[in-house]
């Protein structure tokens, strides 16, 4: 047991030797966590007189609030041949994500507080990422059978047909007002992209109270109608995916499609300029088989923070910019007080090397996929070893 002078204490780890980098900005420093949150952060220089149990060397690199992916698919139940929760999740933490939202397109769709709860428990026995399970709007994913908001509200912060448009402005205008009553994130799949975002703002612009959050936006006019809403004071965010910001014209299959290098331009500039809430990764495995046979999607969690730091910093964007919207964007969006590197913040944290350069091998994925258009990139900053709530679960390779 843990002592001073007697009596027990918690367990304390020291993180030092890094650089910390937050939404907030950079600066060099140490970390003393203690019971799953962050103690105390301390200059580089500063004296630590608590006593710790173990101690982190970061040998220079960068340490970071872990990720937060607003939007990400693990297949389960139902769809496990793709993806399960237990490979999902290790995928995730090795890509530095803390805490991810999986979408409810499982087989059942996630459309009852039974399934989530379920999901839920075991997510939590597996003592990785935090989950947050997103809830389907409608039953089914039908056109206007809603799903019963009140009792799935306490399970989750945020509802989504991902995967599918909202055909029905009438299911779309009742799931607002739904989100304004309820106090929930409500999470678009748009096709077609412009004209659906288009017609959803009209209706948050009637909704007083919603809270509207648009996925993988992949076109400036959709960026441009968000900015405007925005402009005009509707809480409205949105997100991009790592294909979307890394590359355009290809023609592997993804919904959204690859789109041309001016709408590539607009993203990147739009992320720059603080248009653009959340870097996310839409993680979509699919087996080859399924990918032979038309599934849409890319295998994410183990290439998105390179991919994005690689895009992002070519376009000027530092690291706090990228923080900003891998961590306290999708934190603040989702209500929870994460995503920064300060007193009392969860010790969910993330050591990077920025400047290390590696080549994508989806062999080595760890993910049950390996569905990507992007084997064999050089990509820029890998992920060295990610702590959940004070405990090492990745480190250099291995999970612990
Ligand atoms: O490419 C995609 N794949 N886009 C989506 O919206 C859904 C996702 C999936 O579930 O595979
Ligand atoms: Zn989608």
């Amino acid at each position: 047991m843990n002592t001073t002078k007697g009596k027990p204490r918690k367990m304390r780890t020291l993180i030092e030797n890094v650089t910390l980098v937050d939404s907030t900005g950079s600066r060099p420093g140490k970390v003393m966590t203690e019971d799953g949150l962050i103690r105390k952060v301390y200059k580089a220089r500063g004296r630590v007189q608590a006593q710790y149990d173990e101690k982190i060397d970061g040998r220079g690199k960068v340490l970071m609030p872990g990720f937060i992916d607003l939007h990400c698919h693990l297949r389960d139940p139902g769809l496990t041949q793709k993806e399960d929760l237990d490979t999902g999740l290790h995928a995730a933490v090795k890509g530095g994500f803390t805490t991810v939202c999986a979408m409810a397109n499982t087989k059942p769709v996630m459309d009852d507080s039974e399934l989530l709860a379920k999901n839920l428990d075991r997510a939590q026995a597996l003592g990785l990422a935090t989950l947050i399970q997103v809830a389907a709007v409608t039953r089914d994913f039908s056109d206007a059978d809603l799903v019963d908001f009140e009792t799935l509200r306490p399970l989750t912060p945020i509802f989504s047909n991902d995967g599918h448009n909202i055909d029905n402005a009438d299911t779309m205008r009742v799931a607002l007002e739904a989100s304004a009553k309820y106090d929930f994130v409500l999470a678009t799949h748009n096709e077609p992209e412009t004209a659906t975002v288009v017609r959803d703002i009209a209706l948050l612009e009637k909704t007083p109270g919603a809270h509207l959050h648009i996925c993988h936006i992949s076109r400036k006019d959709t960026l441009d109608a968000i900015v405007a809403a925005k402009q005009r004071g509707l809480d409205i965010t949105c997100e991009v995916t790592p294909h979307h910001v890394y590359a355009s014209g290809m023609s592997y299959k993804v919904h959204p499609p690859f789109r041309s290098w001016a709408d590539r331009k607009a993203l990147l500039k739009g992320a720059v300029a603080g248009d653009i809430d959340i870097c996310g990764t839409d993680h979509a495995p699919h087996t080859d088989a399924d990918k032979r046979a038309g599934a849409p999607g890319i295998n994410n969690f183990e290439t998105g923070f390179a991919m994005y730091h690689t895009a992002l910093s070519a376009a000027g964007m530092a690291l706090p910019g990228l923080s900003r919207m891998l961590s306290a964007g999708p934190a603040n969006r989702l209500g929870l007080k994460a995503g920064r590197i300060a007193d009392k913040y969860p010790a969910d944290l993330v050591l990077v090397d920025p400047d290390a350069e590696w080549q994508v091998n989806s062999a080595q994925f760890i993910s049950k996929s390996h569905n990507t258009p992007f084997d064999g990139k050089w990509l820029r900053g890998k992920v060295l070893l990610t702590m959940k709530g004070g405990r090492v679960v990745y480190d250099h390779g291995s999970f612990v």
